[in-house]
């Protein structure tokens, strides 16, 4: 796993709890890697699991919770590190549907050593989408607070729910026009 996804980790720990209890969180983990992560550098996901099933201990918060907290943390950090493909979308819809096309493989050609997960997206009717996620590692928590970023990115409420599971795979189902789900807020985990 880049570098890039424990530092958006980190920048949320940090900025949520404070240095120290990152501190804690590395100090508590047993992790492969003894350096500090680096954004270009490559760790193993083993490393970016231990590291939150520690922090979602300490916060008293579930993995899921936790991880979905980081993604909705992290979009903005994401999307502003490709300022000129972010530019190429108009809204959230858009931008999902191209988000394989465009983002990740663009991410897959800057970095050989960059595996960002799979998606397959197809719009069902207008304003509903199916959002196909392959992964060895099942991040569903991460997808979900990745889609919370895409709606403060671009200012729109939308649902998403997990309707299917296949071990580490996933499908989403995303639908405009209706409130934000009733997943749990950034604020629940920061207060816990
Ligand atoms: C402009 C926005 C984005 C950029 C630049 C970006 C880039 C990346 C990068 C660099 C990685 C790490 C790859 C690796 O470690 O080998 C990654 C992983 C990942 N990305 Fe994206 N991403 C973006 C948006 C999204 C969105 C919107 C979603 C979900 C809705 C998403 C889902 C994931 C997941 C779940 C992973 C973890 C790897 C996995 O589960 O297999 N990303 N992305």
């Amino acid at each position: 796993m880049k570098g890039v996804i424990f530092n958006v980790f980190e920048d949320f720990v940090v900025k949520n709890f404070g240095e120290d209890v990152l501190e804690d969180i590395v100090e508590a983990s047993t992790l492969d890697t003894a350096e500090p992560f680096v954004g270009p550098g490559t760790y193993p996901a083993t490393d970016l699991v231990a590291l939150v099933v520690t922090a979602a201990d300490k916060l008293g918060v579930t993995v899921d919770q936790a991880l979905r907290a980081c993604g909705r943390h992290g979009f903005p950090a994401l999307a502003s590190s490709v300022p000129t493909l972010m530019a190429q979308f108009d809204d959230a819809e858009s931008f999902l549907l191209g988000l394989e096309s465009v983002i990740h493989t663009e991410v897959r050609k800057l970095d050989a050593d960059a595996s960002p997960a799979r998606f397959r997206v197809e719009q069902v009717v207008p304003g509903e989408l199916l959002m196909h996620y392959e992964s060895p590692f099942g991040l569903f928590g991460l997808v979900h607070g990745l889609l919370d970023g895409v709606g403060d990115w671009f200012s729109v409420d939308f649902t998403h729910e997990m309707v299917a599971a296949d071990g580490t795979n996933a499908t989403f189902r995303i639908r405009f026009g209706e409130a934000v789900d009733g997943g749990e807020p950034v604020g629940a985990v920061a207060d816990a």
